[in-house]
This record gives structure tokens, sequence and C-alpha cells, in this order.
């Protein structure tokens, strides 16, 4: 089962429309909210005039903050979140889109009319959305050895710039979705999470109600790339007004806010100073970032994550700051921090390589390091290299002319790129159940979440391969905080995660069903002691012989029992003070781009990578992930930015029209290799997990190519026309 390239066992729910989405539901009584968000982006409400809209046909309230109740902020220990202000919590507007007033109505289509019959005035103050980015405090050292300043000033060749990535908005085709029920005691509350656990226990603070009376369910996602990992204000708003009317409350937010309130990832600037000796030996490396936060919130992009283990250099320095701006709160959008850096760094070095005159293939296994530097530990299985050399072999790499527009096809100009990259492992704690049924099924239950990624399977995966029961006999629950609780659907983490929780529990369910085949009367093996009994194949037999073992089922059966269930826990490994290993994955992004100047026409041709992801347990669904997470790259290279009015500091481009995405016709070719090296030192099956990893290295490998294709040298993303057509 390990390994297997299984289809998706929740796809046909999918195309058959079965799968209920959160804005799927329906229940009885259930009214329909529509938030109003401010038309400024900085200032204080004045006056809310909610009399029209109160008087549109089918409106049965209209909340501010006079009369949403009571909303309690939460405490740190709570749990993840970015917006830390209770909605309607004061009257300062600090960003566009902030939500003002909720319209309660039969109808969706009474509340919206009535929404746009919401009166707000303003004291407007001038919003701070500019893109220049400096830090507003002093920055905070992430990490530093040796004397990089004093490297850098007596190296014989180095580079001092400056890459900045925009704001991107997370467009999932699911848009932020809550339909809150309350019972007069218990909130259930259908939400599309990334995190159900997480949801149940921040919102539980909010409403200043127990854990216990909060429950939270997602079954199906439409996607989240970290835009739903964290509780937002829409999601309370619900919750708050179902409290308030006593009838429950669907509120699905718009496409256009979609870009105002859930989120987004954080524009960055980063500089980057790298030096070598001549034969390109790193001898010192400063990474100094900035990225813009939200007014309330302290978002740190991190994106000096990857840079102190990355490469071998005895003097490194990283840094991170924030400057705070007139904009919703941004927020994890896959692979944060790793993936807006090692566009600034590993763009860095493709220009440390065109300075050293040297290949950026070989200047990157000149500077393969032998353990973690930054935390003087050993890697726990590191297979950069050969990420490196099996993709040049599968690129054709050493055809390469490095010369500027020097290679060309059918009279287009062809740029070839690469760039590493690399992605957290870790494991989150997990807890689950697992059950084996007299029916010869299984059932395995947690409360983690599928966003599209294939958790579903993947559990099944596990159950059937641990006990020999088919595939498609084991049913998958999770989604719910009435399970037990599960990782987060975020950092690519939850197929490591899962491991030793789902192990254990099957183990111990499986330990019980032999358990029962020694005991009582009807028991097959009766009197023969269960330690000479073995699980294997469905069956429970003697071990040293496997004629006359018995499904499983048969032995429940004789027993009388329904079914016999084990329970694994296991702590996480995320964030551990004293790691003894460094646990990565890796890989290496091959791209080819064309160019033709007389039509200002740039294309992504092909793209081979190569990843370090651990064992893979599912082909196809990993292919899935990477393949995916590449055109997600094409469009961070290429199209994606989110633009801020500078006048009234509003998302500007905020539709799916003029916020423009990779989508098939950008797709490329993509030719996918997984190095399959086990990872023990993770979990027992060396999983690691991928997904981010996908689009890490995407963007620099294209502005390689774009400069080997071009001339032009793109350090502020994307890549526009406009900047390829101002030359070198
Ligand atoms: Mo991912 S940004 O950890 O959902």
């Amino acid at each position: 089962m390990l390994g297997q390239a299984l289809p998706r066992i929740d796809g046909p729910y999918k195309v058959s429309g079965a799968a209920k989405y959160t804005s799927d539901r329906r229940v009885e009584n259930m009214a329909y909210a529509v938030a109003v968000g401010s038309t400024v982006a900085a200032g204080r409400i004045a006056r809310l005039d909610v009399s029209k809209a109160l008087e549109v046909a089918g409106v049965i309230e209209v909340f501010g903050r006079g009369n949403i109740g009571k909303l309690y902020k939460p405490s740190p220990e709570a749990g993840m979140f970015d917006e830390a202000r209770p909605p309607f919590a004061d009257d300062a507007i600090r960003y566009y889109g902030q939500y003002v007033a909720l319209v309660v109505a039969e109808t969706f289509e009474a509340a919206t009319a009535a929404a746009g019959l919401v009166e707000v005035s303003y004291r407007e103050a001038e919003p701070n959305v500019a893109l220049d980015l400096a830090p507003d405090d002093e920055p905070n050292e992430v990490s530093q050895r040796g004397d990089p300043a004093a490297a850098f000033d007596a190296a014989p060749v180095k580079i001092d710039q400056n890459y900045v990535t925009p704001a991107e908005t997370h467009n999932p085709i699911e848009l932020h979705a809550t339909v809150a029920i309350y019972d007069g005691e218990r909130f259930t509350i259908y939400e599309t999470t990334q995190a159900v656990t997480n949801t149940r226990n921040v919102l539980s603070e909010i409403l200043g109600v127990p854990r216990e009376k909060v429950r939270i369910i997602m079954k199906f996602l439409g996607s989240g790339f970290g835009g739903k990992l964290w509780p937002w204000t829409h999601g309370t708003l619900a919750a708050a007004a179902a409290r308030s009317l006593g009838r429950p409350v669907k509120l699905v937010v718009t496409r256009k806010q979609m870009f105002e309130a859930v989120g987004h990832r954080a524009r960055t600037q980063q500089r980057v100073r790298m030096s070598a000796e001549r034969d390109g030996t790193l001898t010192s490396l400063q990474h100094d970032a900035v990225n813009a936060a939200g007014m309330l919130d302290e978002y740190d992009e991190n994106c000096g994550e990857a840079t102190p283990y990355f490469y071998g250099t005895d003097n490194l320095r990283v840094t991170a700051a924030q400057t705070r701006r007139n904009i919703g709160s941004p927020t994890a959008m896959r692979g944060p921090g790793a993936v807006p850096g090692l566009f600034a760094t590993e763009s860095a070095y493709d220009e440390l390589a065109l300075a050293l005159g040297m290949d950026p293939v070989a200047l990157r296994l000149h500077n393969e390091p032998a353990q973690d530097q930054d935390l003087a530990i050993p890697f726990s299985s590191r297979h950069y290299t050969e990420c490196l050399t099996l993709g040049a072999e599968r690129f054709g790499w050493s055809q390469r002319t490095p010369e500027v527009g020097s290679m060309r096809r059918d009279g287009t100009i062809l740029g070839w790129g690469m760039a590493g990259c690399s992605w957290i492992a870790a494991r989150f704690g997990a807890e689950a159940r697992v059950e084996l049924h007299a029916d010869g099924s299984a059932r395995v239950l947690t409360g983690t979440q599928d966003i599209g990624t294939g958790t579903y399977t993947i559990l099944a995966q596990y159950v059937a391969d641990a006990t020999g029961i088919p595939v498609e006999r084991v049913v998958v629950e999770i989604g719910d905080t009435d399970l037990p609780p599960g990782p987060i659907s975020g950092g690519s983490m939850v197929t490591a995660s899962m491991v030793p929780a789902v192990l254990e529990a099957v183990r111990k369910a499986m330990k019980s069903a032999v358990g029962l085949a020694a005991k009582g009367d009807a028991a097959p093996f009766k009197g023969v002691p269960a330690d000479q009994l073995v699980f294997a194949d469905g069956r429970i037999g003697r071990k040293d012989s496997t004629a006359g073992a018995v499904p499983f089922a048969d032995i429940l059966q004789a027993a009388s029992v329904a079914f016999v269930s084990g329970s694994g826990k296991a702590e996480g490994s995320f964030g551990q003070e004293h790691p003894k290993y460094s646990l990565h994955s890796y890989g290496a992004q091959f791209i080819e781009v064309g160019w033709q100047p007389e039509i200002a026409r740039l294309r992504v041709h092909r793209i081979v990578t190569v990843v370090d992801a651990g064992r893979i347990i599912n082909p196809r669904m990993a292919r899935n992930q990477i393949e995916g997470a590449l055109v997600m790259g094409v469009g961070m290279a290429l199209f994606e930015e989110a633009h801020y009015d500078p006048r009234s500091g509003a998302p500007i481009n905020s539709n799916l029209a003029d916020y423009v995405m990779a989508t098939h016709a950008d797709a490329p070719h993509m030719d996918v290799t997984f190095l399959d090296y086990p990872d023990t030192k993770l979990n027992e099956l060396g999983v690691r997990g991928v997904g981010e990893i996908g689009l890490a290295g995407v963007a620099p490998a294209i502005t390689a190519a774009v400069y080997h294709a071009t001339g032009a040298r793109v350090r502020v993303l994307p890549v526009t026309i406009e900047k390829l057509l101002l030359g070198p």
C-alpha cells in the first residue's frame, strides 16, 4: 500500500458533487449574512446609519458595534490567529474592507441589497500603503555566526542586491465561508479551515465559552494555500449573529472580500550580500528582510528560514524586521518565509555565479555543507546534491551556453535557469483512533483535515498497509473537533505527523483483535497464548504457520464484538528546542523560458524538478502537489501581485480578471522526479511530506532563465513585460 499511486478516495465525491463544502451546507431556518466592509483604509467611523438597510424586505437585523454581543480577545495561548482584534471592537479603521457592519436576512439577495444601503461616514486619515519598506523597529537577529561584514569587505568577489516580492492574495476556488449554529448553549460551526482544532480553541475564547461548547466541522476544502489556516473575523461575526438571533447563520465572503480581510502573502524587501573566493567558496552571507504587516498584528514572514543552513559558509547574519501598513493582516501563504526568502537568496546565488564566471549548478555543489552550521547538528537525510546533478541531467543542462541570448530554437530565444530549494520537515502533535469492525472494515478517526492534498487517501493507505484490509474498506473520518485532535493542515506536515499516532492506534486495535482470537469458548484459537498469534493480511493466525489463519472479522463475530479499537498519540517535533538532527526537504528546479522580443512574448516552456522529500507514500498525489505548486510558481514569477491604491488603500485588482494567476494555458511541460530516500529520523516510515517544496525555487529559477534569455535581471517580482522592455 505504501508507495502505490492510488487515486484519491474522495475523488468520486468531488466529481459527482456529493462532497459537501462549507457553503453547500443548508440547515433548517438558516439566515444569510453579508458583511459590509470599510471603504476607507484609515480613520474612524463617524456615523453608521442602518435605517435604510433595515427597511429592505426580508432583513432580520443589521449588526454593528452596539449590538453584536460580547466578543473577547483571544489569549496568546488560545492558538494561532493573525488579526487579534475582535471584529467591531472599536471605531478605528485600519484597512480597507475591515468589517463595519453585518446584515442578516432571510435570503442572500436581500442581505446583499441591504448591505449596499448601510450608510457609513468616516473621519478619514491618510492611509499608508507605501511600497518601499523600511523597518519600524530595530531588526531581529535570526541567525549569526563568524564576522560576515569583515569577510564581505575582504572578499575578491561579492554582490549586494535588493529583492522584492509583492503582496500576493490567496485565491482558492472556494471562498471563505461559515455556517454557524447556536442551540442556546453550544456552537456547531461549519468553517472553511485548514485547522479545525485551532479554530475551535481560538473561537471559544473570542466567544467566551468553554472549548467543549464549540464544535468545528470541515469535511472538504476547495484549497487554502495557508489563507485558511487561522481564523478570520467573518467566522466570529457569523457565530455572534447566530448567538444573537437564535438562528443558524451562513456567511460566504465575496471574491472582492478575499482580497481584504482574510490574509495575503506579505510584501517583502530583502537585501542580500554574498561574497566568495575566486574558486566559488562562499565566504559570507548576509540576508536582511523586511515585510509589511498590518497595523495591529506582528506578522513575521521569516524570509531567512532556509538561509542559515542551506549552504556552507563560516560568516553569516540573517535579520528580520516589519513595517506596518494600512492593509489587512498578512498570513501564511504556501511556503511562507522560505519561498520569498529563496527568491532573494537563490537569485543572489545566480548573480554570484555570474560574477564568478562559474556555472550556477557547480557553485551550489561547491558550497554543500557537511552539517547544519546554524545549529551545529547533522542533517537527518539530505540529498540536495543529487537533486542538482539529476535535475541537470534530466534537463540537459550540459548543453547550455552561458552567454545572454545565445540559445535559440525556431526563432525564439531560449533562457535556461535553475535554482535550489528547501523546506522544513517536522511533525505536529497528533492523536488518532482506529477501529476494526466485525464486517471486515476499518475506520480511522482524527481531527486533522484534507485540504485537497490527499489526506483521506494517505490515512486509508496507512491503515490498509498495517492491517491488510483492502483500502476501499477503510473509512476515514476527519475534519471534526469531536474526533481526537489532529494536526493543522499546514507546513506540508500532515502526512509525516500522522504516522506515529495512526501506527500506534492500529497496532493496539490489532492486538485487541488478536486477544479475542484466543479468548472465549467460540474463539478459533482457544487456549493458544496470544503472543503465539499474529495479525497479518487481514487475518489472524499462528506466528509459525500461515495455514489456518482466520479473517479477523470472523474472530470478532465469534466473540460477538462489533469492533475493537486502539488509540495513538504522538508529541510534535515542530519548534523543538534542541533537535538532534536538522530535518528538511530539498529540491532543484531547472526551467526553460522562451522570449520573442519582436512581440514581447515570454513563456515558460518546461520545468524539470527533482525533489528529496523522504519516502513517497502516494506518488500520484505527491506529483499532483508538486505540479500544482510549479504552476503556482509560474504565477508568482510572472503574474501575481495585489495592488493597493495609494489614495484609498483599497486592493484595486480584487477580482479574478485583474489579479492574474497562472492557468492551464500558462502551464509548462513538467518533469517531476522524487528521490524517495526515507527519512526515519522523522517517523518510522521515513515520510516528510510534499506541497510547499514544489513552489520554493521556481521564481528565482524563472528570473535566472529570463536573465539568460533577455539580459534583464528582474529583482522585483513579478516579471512583467514592461520590465523586460526596459532591457538590461
Ligand atoms: Mo501552508 S502556507 O502551511 O497552508
